[in-house]
Formats: C-alpha cells, structure tokens, sequence
C-alpha cells in the first residue's frame, strides 16, 4: 500500500516528492479507509508543495487534495452502509489521495455515482464545484446576462462555459492561443479574445454595447482585470478564482470608485466549510449527473499509475497541455 509524500517543502519535486511503501493506514472512529481509484494533479497541489498554499505543508505532508474511491472500511462512528460505496474525496491537504489507500474523516466524503465516468468524478470536488459557486454566488444571472471569463480553457473555465451554456448566460472568453481559443468555441463561449494587446480594446470591439455582469478572473496581474474591469456594467464584480501569474488582481481606481466594481474572490476550501451539508451534496450530485451525462467534462490529456509520480508531475507543470493530468492509483472501473 504506497502513497506520495512531501519529504520537504519548497525546491525540486523530484527531490521532495517520495513514494512512501508502508504508510500508517490505522483507522479512528470517525474515519474511513478508502481505495482510491483516480486522483488529479492540480495546480494548488504544486502551490501546496512549494508552501504557497493557504495550508502549509506538515512535513511528511500526504499529497493529492480531492479524487474517487471506494470504501473499504468504516471507523465504528460513521455509517456503516458507506463500506464498498463509491465516494467523492474533498479537499483538506491534509489527507492526500495520491495513494493507494488513505484514511479520510467520514465528513469529507460524498456518496457518489456508481456510473460516473471515475476520471471526471476524481475532479469534481474542486473544478466543477468552483464553476459552480462562480455562478450562484455572486451575482442572479439570468439567460442573455453576459460574463467574462479568463483562463477560459482552463478546467475551471471548461466548466463554467458548460454551466453557464445550460443557464442561458452568454460569454466572453479570453485564452491566450489558438488552439485553446477552438476548444472554448466549441464549448460555447460566444465571443472569444486572445489575450495579449490591446486586449481590452479587441473584447470591447468584440462586445459592442453589451456589458458583463461579472468579469471571472483567474488570472491575476495589472493587466487583464485592469483592461476589462471598464465592460463590467456599474455595480457589477470582479471574481477572483485564481491567479495563475502570480500577481494580485489590479482593478482600475476610476471602476472600483465612481462605477461601483467590486473585487471579490471566490475559495473552494472556504465555500465547503460554508456550504451547509445539505446543499453541498445536493450540488454534488447534480454535478455528478452532468458528468454521467456526458454534459460536464474536462479533458484529460494523460493518466499515470503512482510509481511514475516523477513524470506525472514534470507533465502536470507543463504549459500549454489539451487537459488534466490524474494518478490512477488502482484499477478505474
Ligand atoms: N479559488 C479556488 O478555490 C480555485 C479552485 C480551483 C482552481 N483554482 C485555480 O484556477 C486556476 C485553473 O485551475 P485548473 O485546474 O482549471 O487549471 P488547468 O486545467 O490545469 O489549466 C491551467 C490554465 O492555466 C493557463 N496557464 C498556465 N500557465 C500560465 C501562465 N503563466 N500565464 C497565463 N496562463 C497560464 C493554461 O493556459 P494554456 O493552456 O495556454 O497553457 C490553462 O488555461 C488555477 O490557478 C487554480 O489554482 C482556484
């Protein structure tokens, strides 16, 4: 039974990411022990390792935030019933699911879809859940409302084009190659910019007299929120999900004062711990049967079984890839 671990925080994976061949697997009573099935690599694992995430690292740190698997057994407080069910695994970062097995508090769990397809399940808890809280929790849009979205072919973005198609909600994408630019089309996104100069102008041009009722960021820096902020319509916001740049978010003075913008900021960590159980598993659910239905998919560009974590990981970090990158620690069903 193997699992990943972080032997030291910061520097060069390959030296600080190891396969630990007997991890402790004892079981408390509110907990469950799970067989991972899959398990995505995302890019708040790589934070994560490097200590730039909001929970840092406790060395030997348990790798892998959230994935799909079956319980195999359950602590005497939890229900019993779970045992040989499949489940969701929530992020904590503290128990990881690049593993084999792993023990996970009851609570972070979700009984999910027997027939979901298990790589797309493995992302769910994050990506899919994100979009979601995007578009409900910030603004009622309604079908016609128009948003904005960078790093639109991105998972995330993937999924909130999806969600926002089915919604009647119009989009206007930004990528920053071709390619990526044909993969949102042909997801849905209405009008689509690369990113570069004069971006502003070009999405205005593109937009004509429409205005956004939310510009979704996750991208981060001067320059994007600062070129589009001036499409949101007064009073509207600036959703930070991300900033894959490294740089905070920069919303122009004149916006945020005499327009009324607000920059706002969304946190999957957060949104579970707020989300009553009830709804969180309602949502869950429903984006499970998007997933069952073949409507809600992120691309998978490659999967690796956990002994090549050295070529998985060097693979998740490259650029420019066509998907998701997952462990699939055993057999997928
Ligand atoms: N706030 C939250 O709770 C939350 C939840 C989920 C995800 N996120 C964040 O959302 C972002 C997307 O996550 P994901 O899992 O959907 O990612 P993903 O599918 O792995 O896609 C990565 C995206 O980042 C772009 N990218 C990579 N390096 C870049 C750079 N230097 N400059 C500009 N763009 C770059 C890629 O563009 P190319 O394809 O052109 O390389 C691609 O669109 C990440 O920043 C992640 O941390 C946040």
């Amino acid at each position: 039974m193997s699992r990943l671990i972080l032997s030291k925080v910061g520097g060069d994976l390959n030296d600080t990411v190891k396969l630990d061949q007997d991890p402790d697997l004892t079981l408390g009573a509110e907990e469950l022990l799970v067989a991972v099935e899959a398990a995505p690599i995302n890019p708040a694992d790589l934070l994560f390792t490097a200590g730039w995430f909001s929970v840092q690292p406790q060395i030997p740190a348990q790798l892998g935030a959230e994935g799909v698997g079956r319980v195999l057994q359950a602590g005497p407080r939890t229900d019993q019933s779970l045992v040989g069910r499949r489940v969701l695994i929530l992020p904590t970062f503290v128990r990881g699911t690049w593993a084999k097995q792993t023990v996970v508090a009851a609570r972070d769990v979700v009984p999910i879809s027997e027939q979901a397809d298990a790589l797309q399940l493995a992302m769910l808890s994050v990506n899919p859940a994100t979009a979601y809280g995007l578009l409900h929790d910030y603004a009622e849009l309604k079908p016609d409302d128009w948003i904005g979205l960078t790093l639109a072919n991105s998972a995330v973005g993937q999924h909130v084009i999806t969600l926002a198609k089915r919604a009647g909600v119009r989009i206007l994408a930004v990528v920053r190659r071709e390619e990526a630019a044909e993969q949102v089309r042909a997801l849905g996104a209405d009008l689509v910019v690369l990113d570069g100069e004069d971006l502003g102008d070009r999405a205005a041009a593109a937009l004509g007299d429409r205005r956004l009722r939310l510009l979704l960021d996750g991208t981060g820096g001067p320059q994007h929120v600062g070129e589009l902020a001036r499409l949101i319509e007064d009073a509207g916001s600036v959703v930070t999900f991300g900033a894959i740049t490294g740089q905070a978010p920069v919303l122009p003075l004149g916006d945020f004062i005499y327009r009324s913008i607000s920059l706002r900021s969304f946190f999957i960590l957060s949104w579970i711990r707020n989300t009553p159980r009830e709804r969180l598993t309602r949502i869950y659910t429903e984006l499970a049967e998007l997933v069952e239905q073949g409507v809600l998919e992120a691309k998978v560009e490659a999967t690796y079984p956990l002994e090549q974590f050295a070529e998985a990981l060097a693979h998740a970090g490259r650029e420019r890839r066509s998907g998701k990158i997952l462990f699939t620690p055993t057999a997928v069903a």
